[in-house]
């Protein structure tokens, strides 16, 4: 289990996240929608130590991990799939899934990878998830769209065998079919037992994947609640679906 406990965090003076508190489980997807500017990739960068919290206290398991180095907190299985989704472009679809165990290699105790037959096992299930990552295997992940390369930055977080994968807008920039394939493998996603937590400006999506709801403003946390409730909540309609309140 992901506890956030009150958790403060700056940039300077700039007071980005303000006493956020929320939970996500294994198996559970929670969706944390809000506005450009909320507070969203703070949270997700505060969570795998990119920017530590001020305050507050983060939790795995019951462990803290709140002032943890970056690098341990990846070593946990905490995987964040960053905003503009970062491939490495110069490198093959394959090389880039394969580098994508390399945490697991060193990070957890567990045995490195020297069996090649595990690991191509579990690139062919990252394949079986996206069929176009194999025809496209041997190709340089830069030439890859922008689906395919969000794709490429999902599998490869998966290659980690990660316990919480944190997922900055997947669906930004992209064309509204690719928008449905993306979040159709986030909702498969929920399978193999891991925490998701799914950071979105398109908040209907969002919302209609999730199991649960967060909505971030202005650094704060101003509603919960289960995914549908949130999604049939006037006010949230009003601000965040593109309806009008009745
Ligand atoms: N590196 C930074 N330095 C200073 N301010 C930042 C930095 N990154 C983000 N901010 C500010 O923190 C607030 C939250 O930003 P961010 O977490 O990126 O929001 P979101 O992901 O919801 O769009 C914004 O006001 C933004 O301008
Ligand atoms: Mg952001």
């Amino acid at each position: 289990m992901l506890e956030i406990k009150n958790v403060s965090t700056s940039y300077g003076h700039v007071e980005a996240l303000r006493g956020v508190s929320m939970a996500a489980h294994p198996g559970e997807i929670v969706s944390l929608i809000g506005a450009n500017g909320a507070g969203k990739t703070t949270l997700l960068n505060t969570i795998s130590g990119m920017t530590p919290a001020r305050s507050g206290q983060i939790l795995l398991n019951g462990v803290e991990i709140t002032r943890l180095s970056p690098e341990k907190i990846v070593n946990l299985g905490v995987c964040q799939v960053p905003e503009r989704r970062q491939v490495f472009a110069t490198l093959s679809v394959r090389d880039n899934l394969t580098l994508g165990a390399y945490t697991r290699m060193r990070g957890r105790g567990e045995p490195p990878i020297k069996d090649r037959k595990t690991l191509h096992l579990d690139i062919e299930t990252i394949y079986a998830m996206f069929p176009i990552l194999k025809q496209r295997e041997k190709q340089l992940a830069g030439t890859l769209s922008g689906g395919e390369q969000q794709m490429l930055a999902i599998g490869r977080s998966l290659m980690g065998r990660p316990k919480v994968l944190l997922l900055d807008e997947p669906s930004l920039g992209l064309a509204p079919l690719i928008v449905r394939d993306i979040f159709e493998i986030i909702n498969c996603l929920r399978e193999i037992d891991t925490i998701i937590l799914l950071v979105e400006q398109n908040a209907r999506a969002a919302l209609r994947v999730a199991d649960r709801g967060y909505v971030l403003e202005t650094g704060r946390i101003v509603m919960a609640g289960p995914a549908a409730d949130l999604a049939a909540d006037p006010a949230i309609q009003q601000a965040y679906l593109g309806k009008q309140g009745r």
